[in-house]
């Protein structure tokens, strides 16, 4: 009986052994853990009180530097106000859409205009304090119908879309205009509907090729002059009619303004994902003039929220894309 327990006592005196040793190995990694963490804690400790201090220096206030830290928590971001003292970033810092590292932007745009330090970050945002066409960057989303060119984005080749469809009579003036697919469909309800409300639209111009823009935008440079041109016509590569997503309705007279034609699209085309791109009042931002006859489609959920906002696709974009 007693020779039977003893290989059954060895074997419970082992368990205990190694059970021991690893809660001992467990105990001594969460002190370590532990003490690792009260260093770091110490660490910020410390570079917060040097940050704060040369924010002091600089000639904070003790109250800016308060709303500073309650609003720029991470201590690498917090380097780009460092190099000098800027006079109005604890205004700017209670914009929506305040981005630190655009804090000189902001206050070189701030000062040069008559805006409220919102609209100054909102415009830096979209990227009005750099002139049209000087900075411009090539988009990596040609197929998404929220792609954006302007004059700060563009296309540098054709883009090889295999949906482009042709827009049959009588909602294109030929029967040959081309659009994408996903596109086509909500342009024939709108076009449809404004029928129903005795209203007659057909797009006159849609798709267009690399060599279709620079003939359009040369033409319209030799016709016009370049004042004209580049308010009216995109230089290539920066037309949305060049991502098969952007029509032009019945006319580009300067009369469509004035039609009911028009009047029914403003209020309406949202509906069905299309909306005027390039507004009244809001050349300073698009870049073009007011083009009553020009409509982008972006789908209804953004369509809408701009109809409601009354705001360009560029402000939507900083306002609700996080851009
Ligand atoms: N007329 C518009 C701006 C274009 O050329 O795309
Ligand atoms: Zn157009």
């Amino acid at each position: 009986m007693k020779k039977a327990l003893f290989p059954l006592l060895v074997l419970t005196m082992c368990l205990l052994i190694l059970l021991s040793y690893f809660s001992v190995v467990d105990l001594s990694k969460a002190q370590r853990l532990q003490d690792k963490e009260i260093k770091q804690e110490t660490i910020d400790t410390k570079e917060e009180y040097f940050y704060k201090e040369e924010l002091l220096n600089l000639g904070y206030t003790i109250d800016e530097i308060n709303i500073i830290e309650n609003k720029v928590s991470n201590i690498n971001v917090k380097q780009y106000l460092l190099s000098e003292k800027y006079n109005y970033l604890t205004d700017f810092i209670y914009s929506p859409y305040f981005k630190i590292e655009n804090i000189k932007r902001y206050e070189e745009y701030y000062e040069k205009n008559e805006y409220t330090t919102d609209e100054a970050v909102l415009y830096v945002q979209i990227g009005l304090d750099i002139p049209f066409y000087e900075e411009v960057k090539e988009i990596d989303n040609h197929y998404d119908t929220t792609a954006l060119v302007n004059k700060y984005n563009n296309i540098t080749n054709d883009i090889a879309f295999d949906d482009l469809v042709t827009i049959k009579k009588p909602y294109s003036s030929d029967g040959k205009k081309k659009i994408r697919n996903v596109a086509y469909e909500p342009l024939k309800k709108l076009i449809d509907a404004a029928k129903e409300d005795g209203i007659k639209l057909y797009v006159i111009s849609s798709y267009r090729t690399m060599k279709e823009q620079t003939y359009l935008f040369n033409n319209s440079l030799k016709k016009n002059g370049e004042e004209h041109a580049l308010l009216y016509s995109a230089k290539p590569g920066h037309s949305e009619h060049q991502l098969g997503l952007a029509v032009d309705f019945n006319t580009t007279k300067d009369s469509f303004k004035d039609s009911k034609e028009y009047e029914w699209l403003k209020q309406n085309a949202y509906k069905y994902g299309f909306i005027e791109r390039y507004p009244l009042n809001k050349e300073f931002i698009t870049g073009y003039g007011f083009e009553p006859w020009h409509y982008r489609y972006l789908g209804i959920d953004i369509t809408t929220k701009m109809y409601e906002q009354g705001i360009t696709y560029e402000e939507y974009l900083v306002m609700y894309a996080n851009k």
